[in-house]
C-alpha cells in the first residue's frame, strides 16, 4: 500500500526511480510521482493513474539528477488526483517527501500550520509532513526530520529530499516498512526488496524512528537525538522480477499453482516447525487478512476434522481491537502473502505481549513478519505480481495442511497408517490442481453465463464453506460482481430471500459426505429461479443436480481448498475479463496493506 523508492548514485536518477516504481506499483496505483534533486533545485513530476501516466509526463520533461526519491499510491486521504499525488514539496521548496502510512493526529497538524499561515495544496494526510520539516528547519536537516518524527503519531516510511543537500536522501519509518540498499557507488531506499535493482548487493532493515542519511558513499544511522548508531547490512540478492512487464499476471499465476504447492512441500522446514509444535500451547491460532485469513480457514476446517483439535480463528484487524480471552501459552500460525501487512504485523506484536509464540507462514524471506516470528514456513511461490492472491492462497493451505499433518502426527491423533495415506495424497495435489488448469476453456465458456450475473453467492460447507469464502473474495475483488458466501445450510435463514433469475448460486461441493445435503440446497435455489454452478469432486457431480457443474478430481475433503479455489480462481478471472476488468491491478486495491 503505497511504495517509495529513493536513488543516490553514479546513474541517471529518473530511470533508476522509475525501475523501482514499475518494481513496486502492485503496492498501489492510483497516482505516481518523483522528486530529483538537479544540484540547483528539487524538480517534481507526479501523476494521477497507473505510472505509465507519469513516464508519458516525463517523455514530455527532461529532469536530470543523481538523487531523487518516488512514490506509488494507494489512495487512503483524497482522492486519486495530481494534487493528492506525492512527492510534496515544503512551502518553501526546501524539502521534498513522499510517505507511505497514515498520519492519525494529521488534522490537529494541519490546524498548526493554518495558525502559522501554511495551507495545503492537498487532501492528504502526508502534505503537513513536508510543510512541518521546512517549518523546523534552521539549518540541521537531520534534526528537523527528528522534530517532525517526534510529532508524528501513526504509521509512516518517508523518503525525504532536502534542497540543501544535493547529493543526499533521507529515510526514516515508523511501523511501515522501508528498506536500506547499497551497492558500488550507489544507495537505494525502497519498500521491500522487490523494487531494488541487482545492483543493489547489501540490504539493512532500519528500525523504527532511526533516521537514515544516503550518500553515494553509503548510508549513515542515526536516533532522534541526532546520536550515531550502527546499520547492519547483510548480502542478499536483488533482482526486480517484475520490472516493467505488461502481460497479464493473474492468469499465469493461477498456471503456477501446482509448481507452487509443489514447491512449498518439498521445501517444507520440518524440524523447525517440529520445535514449535512439541511446545505444549493452550491454545492454536490462526491470523491473516483477505486471502491469508481464508487460507488460515481451511487450516482450522483441517484441523478440526483430522486432527480433532479446534483451532481459533482471527482476522488481524479485529484481533487488534477485540478483547483477548485465548491462552495463555498459544501458538499463532500467522499467515501472509508479502509478510508486510500492517493489521498482521501489529496483531503479531500483541499477540506476543499475550505470551504467544509466531509461527509465520509467508512469501517473503526478507519481511518485517519473518523478523517477527520465532519460526517461519516460506512458500515456494516466487513473486506474485497480480494483486488478487492466487498461487501464494493454494500454497499456504498446502502449507497449513502440512502443518496440521504434522501436529496431529506429534500429538498422536492419527494413525501412522493414516498419516501416509494423507501425505501421499498431500504430494498428489500438484498434480491434482493441473488437472483442475486442464478445463479452462469449459470454465472460460461457462463464465460469459456467469458474467452477466445480477449477483453470485458462493456456498459450501465445512472446507467447502472454507474454500467459497476464497472464491467469493477473488470474484468480487478482480470482476467487480456482487458475490458473497455462505454456509449453503444458512440459506434458508434469510440469504434464499434473494434467489430469483439472473442470480447464480455456485456451490463448493467436493466432499461427497455432504452430497445429498448439497443437493437439496441446489434444489431449493434452483426452484426459486436462480442458476446453479457447481465445482464438485468427480465422486458426487453427478448427483448434485446442478445446472452446470465442473468436475475437479476426488481427494480427501480437507484437502479440496487446494483444488477448488483453482477453478474458482479461473471463473474469477474470466469473469473479471468478461466484464472489462483490469484483473491485474482491480480497482480500489493493494497486494500490500501497509495502513491499518
Ligand atoms: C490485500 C491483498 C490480498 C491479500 C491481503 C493480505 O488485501 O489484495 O490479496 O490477501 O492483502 O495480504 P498478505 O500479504 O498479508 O497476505
Amino acid at each position: 500500500m503505497c511504495g517509495i523508492v529513493g536513488y543516490v548514485g553514479n546513474s541517471e536518477v529518473v530511470k533508476a526511480l522509475i525501475k523501482g516504481l514499475e518494481a513496486l506499483e502492485y503496492r498501489g496505483y492510483d497516482s505516481a510521482g518523483i522528486a530529483v534533486h538537479t544540484g540547483k533545485e528539487i524538480l517534481v513530476e507526479k501523476k494521477a493513474g497507473r505510472l505509465s501516466n507519469l513516464k508519458e509526463a516525463l517523455r514530455r520533461r527532461e529532469i536530470v539528477g543523481r538523487c531523487g526519491i518516488g512514490h506509488t499510491r494507494w489512495a487512503t486521504h483524497g482522492a486519486a488526483t495530481d494534487e493528492n499525488a506525492h512527492p510534496f514539496l515544503s512551502v518553501h521548496r526546501r524539502f521534498a517527501v513522499v510517505h507511505n502510512g497514515i498520519i492519525t493526529n494529521y488534522l490537529p497538524l494541519k490546524r498548526e500550520l493554518a495558525a502559522r499561515g501554511i495551507s495545503l495544496r492537498s487532501d492528504t494526510d502526508s502534505e503537513i509532513i513536508a510543510h512541518l520539516i521546512d517549518l523546523f528547519y534552521d539549518g540541521d536537516v537531520l534534526a528537523a526530520i527528528a522534530s517532525v518524527v517526534r510529532r508524528l503519531e501513526g504509521s509512516f516510511a518517508l523518503a525525504i529530499l532536502a534542497a540543501s543537500e544535493p547529493n543526499a536522501l533521507y529515510g526514516v519509518r515508523k511501523e511501515s516498512p522501508l528498506l536500506v540498499g547499497r551497492g558500488r557507488g550507489e544507495c537505494f531506499l525502497c519498500s521491500d526488496v522487490s523494487g531494488f535493482s541487482e545492483n543493489c548487493t547489501e540490504v539493512a532493515f532500519p528500525n523504527d524512528e532511526v533516521i537514515v542519511r544516503l550518500t553515494e558513499r553509503g548510508a549513515k544511522a542515526y536516533d532522534l537525538d541526532g546520536k550515531s548508531l550502527p546499520l547492519a547490512f547483510a548480502r542478499t540478492e536483488c533482482h526486480r522480477s517484475m520490472e516493467g512487464s505488461e502481460e497479464c499476471c493473474m492468469l499465469s499465476e493461477i498456471h503456477e499453482v501446482p509448481a507452487s504447492v509443489e514447491k512449498t512441500l518439498r521445501s517444507y522446514p520440518e524440524e523447525v516447525v517440529a520445535r514449535l509444535l512439541r511446545e505444549e500451547h493452550d491454545e492454536i491460532a490462526i491470523l491473516g487478512c483477505g486471502s491469508a485469513y481464508h487460507a488460515g480457514l481451511a487450516f482450522k476446517a483441517t484441523m478440526r476434522e483430522l486432527a480433532g483439535v479446534r483451532v481459533t480463528d482471527y482476522v488481524a484487524s479485529e484481533f487488534l481491537t477485540e478483547r483477548y480471552v485465548g491462552g495463555e501459552h498459544p501458538l499463532f500460525i500467522v499467515v501472509s502473502q508479502s509478510g508486510e501487512t500492517a493489521d498482521t504485523l501489529r496483531a503479531v506484536k500483541r499477540a506476543k505481549e499475550h505470551g504467544a509464540t509466531i509461527l509465520a507462514v509467508t512469501n517473503v524471506a526478507t519481511s518485517s513478519l519473518v523478523r517477527l516470528a520465532d519460526e517461519t514456513v516460506l512458500t515456494g511461490c516466487g513473486t506474485e505480481r497480480a494483486v488478487a492472491a492466487t498461487k501464494s492462497y493454494s500454497a499456504q493451505v498446502a502449507a497449513l495442511l502440512r502443518i496440521c499433518l504434522q501436529y496431529a502426527d506429534i500429538w498422536g491423533k492419527i494413525e501412522k497408517t493414516e498419516l501416509a495415506r494423507y501425505l501421499a495424497e498431500l504430494s498428489a495435489l500438484p498434480h491434482k490442481a493441473a488437472t483442475v488448469l486442464e478445463g479452462e476453456r469449459t470454465l472460460a465458456d461457462a463464465c460469459r453465463r456467469l458474467a452477466n450475473a445480477s449477483a453470485l453467492y458462493c456456498l459450501g460447507k465445512g472446507a467447502d464453506y472454507a474454500a467459497a469464502k476464497e472464491g467469493s473474495l477473488k470474484i468480487k475483488e478482480v470482476s467487480y460482481l456482487f458475490s458473497e458466501a455462505y454456509p449453503s445450510g444458512e440459506l434458508k435463514h434469510g440469504t434464499l430471500a434473494l434467489m430469483e433469475a439472473g442470480v447464480y448460486a455456485l456451490f463448493v461441493a467436493t466432499d461427497p459426505r455432504l452430497t445429498e445435503k448439497t443437493a437439496s440446497s441446489i434444489a431449493e435455489v434452483a426452484c426459486r429461479g436462480a442458476s446453479t454452478f457447481a465445482i464438485a469432486s468427480e465422486g458426487s457431480a453427478e448427483r448434485l443436480g446442478a445446472d452446470e457443474v465442473y468436475p475437479i478430481p476426488d481427494t480427501i475433503p480437507a484437502f479440496s481448498p487446494v483444488l477448488s479455489t483453482v477453478a474458482m480462481q479461473l471463473i474469477a478471472y474470466y469473469v473479471g475479463i468478461y466484464r472489462d476488468c483490469d484483473v491485474d491491478r482491480p480497482r480500489n486495491l493493494a497486494k500490500s496493506v501497509t495502513v491499518e
